[in-house]
């Protein structure tokens, strides 16, 4: 009888239930007046005196094995309902697909400018778009008759001492080599301002992405090849044209463009002013007053330094007619994007 009970026990152990009634049943027939237990204790009289001592035991322990078990099923039982009350019903097969969003064209193209310089050693530094005087404009040798320090070209937040929302990432150059030594070899991108009329062409705000390499011995030839590596493994082609240009923060300057040729689309034909040339941005060799200005000695250290538009890019590879489109966040545009990540 004995090992009758301790079968019970383990067959109590490891019962499971699904719903209360089959706790409730699992109860009655062990604990219940007329259950396993209660006919157990019935028995006990008749037990022999030298096995009654285990004959008890053995009973009670199946009583709390059963007990302990009817408790535990009732507590996991109500917290699930718990959560059904809350969630509803978890198991549900789900509704609606979530729609996932696209990353912006903007955000494509700087992730790919900023892999293809990663991958030759440039880090990416970034500098807050409300800046001073000091940044913008005076530590990258712009004199104070300087045209864009003008109202109509800079949106100033305040003046004396002036604030503005900077006009180009070039200010992120300034205050990249004031925090570090060369060499150094970085970009920035983010966002420009500038105080012109909203068209099809310019807007009053957009993106470039800087450039700056400084060490020993950095020549114009290293700049060149720099750019043309960076327009080959960009846009597939490596025919660039350099124009001497000026800057009053490199010397010499040039302009950067890219031969796109083609003019197969109206998009390739208005982006290059039909001359199959791109204009992406400018550079230069760092002027040594910058690199002084910010205590860098330019006796030792030489470099280069590049700007270029990252909506611009963008366009063209995407062929996007109007820049506009690139803040008006239309679903029906920006979903486009979707495969381009
Ligand atoms: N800051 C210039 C602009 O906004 C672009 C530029 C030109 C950046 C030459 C440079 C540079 O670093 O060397 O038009």
């Amino acid at each position: 009888m004995i090992d009758k009970i301790k079968e019970l026990i383990s067959e109590a152990e490891s019962f499971k239930a699904q719903s209360k009634d089959e706790v409730e049943a699992f109860r009655i027939k062990y604990l219940g007046k007329k259950g396993l237990l209660n006919d157990f204790f019935a028995e006990f009289k008749n037990v022999a005196n030298d096995q009654k001592k285990e004959f008890g035991q053995t009973i009670n322990k199946l009583k709390k094995t059963a007990e302990d078990k009817v408790n535990a099923l009732k507590a996991e039982l109500e917290s699930t309902e718990e959560v059904k009350g809350i969630y509803g019903d978890l198991s549900r097969p789900g509704g609606e697909p979530v729609q996932i969003g696209a990353r912006h064209p903007i955000s494509i193209v700087k992730n790919q400018i900023i892999d293809i310089f990663s991958r030759i050693g440039f880090n990416v530094s970034e500098g807050p778009e409300i800046e001073d005087d000091w940044h913008n404009f005076t530590a990258l040798n712009l004199p104070e008759y300087h045209p864009a320090r003008d109202m109509q070209d800079t949106f100033f937040i305040q003046t004396d001492p002036d604030i503005l929302l900077r006009t180009h990432t070039s200010s992120v150059q300034v205050r990249y080599m004031e925090n570090n030594t060369p060499p150094i070899r970085t970009i920035s991108p983010g966002r420009v301002y500038r105080n012109e009329a909203i068209s099809a062409r310019s807007h009053c705000f957009f993106h470039q992405l800087e450039g700056l390499y400084i060490d020993k011995d950095v020549s114009f030839a290293d700049l060149k090849q720099t750019l043309q590596h960076f327009t080959s493994e960009m846009f597939g082609k490596s025919e660039i044209r350099l124009r001497p240009s000026y800057f009053p923060f490199t010397e010499p300057s040039a302009e950067i463009d890219v031969y796109w040729g083609g003019l197969e689309t109206e998009t390739d034909y208005k982006i290059t002013k039909g001359t199959g040339w791109l204009e992406i941005g400018g550079c230069g060799m760092v002027d040594p007053n910058v690199l002084e200005n910010c205590k860098i000695d330019s006796t030792e250290y030489s470099g280069f330094a590049f700007g270029v538009g990252i909506d611009r890019i963008a366009m063209l590879l995407h062929q996007i007619g109007d820049i506009r489109l690139l803040s008006e966040n239309d679903v029906r545009f920006l979903e486009q994007f979707k495969s381009a990540l």
